[in-house]
């Protein structure tokens, strides 16, 4: 039995996630976390939301609440999205917590410790009536190049040219749009990246089964243009975790929080000592899956994230723990995903276009959504999604190849045999042959976490299961050989249960009822086909399930796909 310490990128507070978001994430953590529990190892899988930085702030201040509650709000809301889709995390932590407040101050303090924290003191522009100092994009004017009156400071939108927020013309405040601006001096602290270049360096060279998505992003970071730029890690706000130096205050940063970016993943740690924290359990508990010195040695770490997240978990965050000096455990892989775009264009969070968690499970159970997405993952590419597309999956795969056939075999042992497996075996060596190859070929996607080859090789066994019955013919033989038909009958009962285990990662709902209606709940992986094709003895009771999937129908496909033509409020 091995050990997986396996992590989802942390979703940002600020509002609920698309499929775009979802599938670049936490669904593939999910699919290979129950694989891996499934094969019998021992698996930590955590997600959090990510809760700090300007955008909680402001998407608070517009829901007119205090931040720390919007974000407790937000958090449940989440927490029951994810449940919704079967997201099956050990915990579901929160980067504001006190114990990621705690880790990140202490991570904080050893890099200042080992030298690779600066201060450096910088100009920035002060909102007087907002009290605060306004990032970049926070301040709003006229474009000096095209005369756009909403340019933001970093940008102007309209013409696309690179401002500096001095260069706009009657600039105001964007949080209150007061045009009462300082350009005050303060001083911020930066993470010495540059600094421990050969070494982050040496680490992605020695990766050299990630995927090439993650790499190649590593390298362009690391050697384009001047190379690792040190990162200022501190900002003026007031919601983050206040800039300390262990336990200690850091004279000159008092009212500062650290950057979002910086204590985000640090709460991937902070999550573990939660997850103990919330179950009773000591700190030795959670160290062993994150101190080298307490256990952690014999843990592999994957992590999963969309491809914009790659360059502050192969180059920032491991320079934090690196730099520490102290012996955390280091990813051991990193998943990066493409993203996923919308019918004919992307899905944006901002715009609220395409398809939002909460809106997906409003209309069709999890199931439906898992297996196009999983099965359609943006790995090699971006993928597209499309209502066509979607339907037609699930038509084809869940329902007429899945679906039927536990609903042909169950229904036919009940009418010709009753509700009992009947006697018989062992037979169809030639299907067992098969869905032995195919399945060590399933094992191997999914030990390498090939998301969509692991799902073509799924379908094909299922397709394996049906072209046997139909080749089979039990209500053929059953006129001629009443033996021979009942031996058919209980080989496909017990496939049904096999179908069960292997697609569980995938349809975790399907699997149950499956399960439920063969009255069993031996989840043992099969090994050994034909062993796990005699579970089921003669005289076992089941029960006909009802249907396993419903196909889309065109009409109902046409008006989802109006309905989500347009951008949700
Ligand atoms: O892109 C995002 O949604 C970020 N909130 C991901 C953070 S992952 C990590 F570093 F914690
Ligand atoms: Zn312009």
């Amino acid at each position: 039995m091995a050990r997986y310490l396996i992590t989802s990128a942390i979703p940002y507070i600020n509002g609920i996630k698309h499929l775009g978001n979802l599938v670049g994430s936490q669904l593939p953590a999910d699919l290979i976390a129950r694989y891996m529990r499934g094969r019998g190892h021992e698996v930590l899988f955590l997600c959090a939301t990510d809760e700090h930085g300007t955008p909680a702030e402001l998407a608070a201040a517009k829901a007119g609440k205090p931040v720390e509650e919007f974000c407790a709000e937000m958090h449940a809301v989440q927490s029951e999205i994810a449940k919704g889709f079967r997201l099956s995390f050990d915990h579901f932590g929160r980067s504001s917590s006190t114990q990621n407040r705690n880790l990140t101050q202490h991570f904080a303090g050893k890099l200042a410790e080992n030298g690779y924290i600066t201060e450096v003191s910088e100009k920035q522009v002060f909102s007087v009536a907002d009290n605060r100092f306004l990032p970049d994009r926070y301040i709003e004017g006229t474009c000096p190049n095209c005369g756009y009156d909403k340019a933001r400071g970093d940008q102007c939108e309209n013409c696309t040219k690179q401002l500096d927020p001095t260069d706009l013309i009657e600039p105001r405040s964007a949080i209150s749009g007061s045009t009462v601006l300082e350009v005050r001096e303060t001083k911020h602290l930066y993470l010495r990246q540059s600094a421990l270049k050969g070494e982050l360096s040496d680490w992605i060279d020695s990766k050299t089964d990630w995927p090439i998505l993650t790499t190649s992003i590593a390298k362009k970071w690391l050697n384009d243009g001047d190379g690792l730029q040190d990162r200022g890690i501190t900002r003026d706000l007031h919601w983050g975790v206040p800039v300390k130096k262990g336990t200690e205050d850091w004279p000159g940063m008092e009212g500062k929080v650290f950057y979002v970016w910086f204590d985000a993943p640090i709460e991937y740690i902070a999550c573990a000592a939660e997850w103990a924290d919330a179950n009773g359990k000591t700190d030795a508990d959670w160290e062993r899956w994150w101190r080298t010195d307490k256990g952690a040695d014999d843990v592999t770490y994957l992590q999963f994230m969309g491809k914009d997240n790659v360059p502050f978990h192969t180059l920032s965050f491991p320079a934090t723990i690196m730099g520490s000096g102290e012996p955390w455990k280091l990813v051991d892989y990193i998943k990066s995903f493409n993203y996923l775009n919308y019918d004919g264009g992307q899905f944006s969070t901002s715009q609220g276009r395409g398809i939002f968690m909460d809106q997906a499970l409003s209309i069709l159970p999890s199931d439906y959504w898992r297996w196009w997405l999983l099965s359609h993952a943006p790995e090699s590419s971006d993928a597209e999604f499309t209502w066509e597309n979607f339907q037609g999956s699930v038509n084809k795969d869940l329902a007429d190849v899945l679906g039927n056939l536990v609903s042909r075999v169950t229904k036919f042992c009940r009418a010709k045999f009753g509700e009992v497996v009947p006697e018989g075996g062992p037979t169809g060596e030639a299907l067992v042959a098969e869905l032995t190859t195919r399945l060590r070929a399933y094992e191997g996607h999914m030990q390498a976490m090939e998301v969509r080859k692991a799902a073509t090789e799924l379908r094909a066994i299922w397709v394996a299961g049906n072209e046997y019955l139909q080749s089979a013919a039990p209500w053929t033989v059953i006129k001629t050989d009443e033996d021979a038909a009942k031996a058919m009958v209980r080989l496909a009962l017990n496939l049904i249960r096999l179908y069960a285990v292997i697609s569980r990662p995938f349809i975790p709902d399907a699997a149950q009822t499956m399960m439920d209606a063969l009255h069993c709940d031996d989840w043992t992986w099969p090994e050994d086909v034909a062993t796990a094709l005699d579970t089921l003895k003669p005289g076992h009771a089941f029960t006909v399930p009802e249907v396993l999937f419903t196909k889309i129908a065109d009409e109902q496909r046409e008006e989802w796909q109006t309905s989500f033509a347009g951008i949700r409020a």
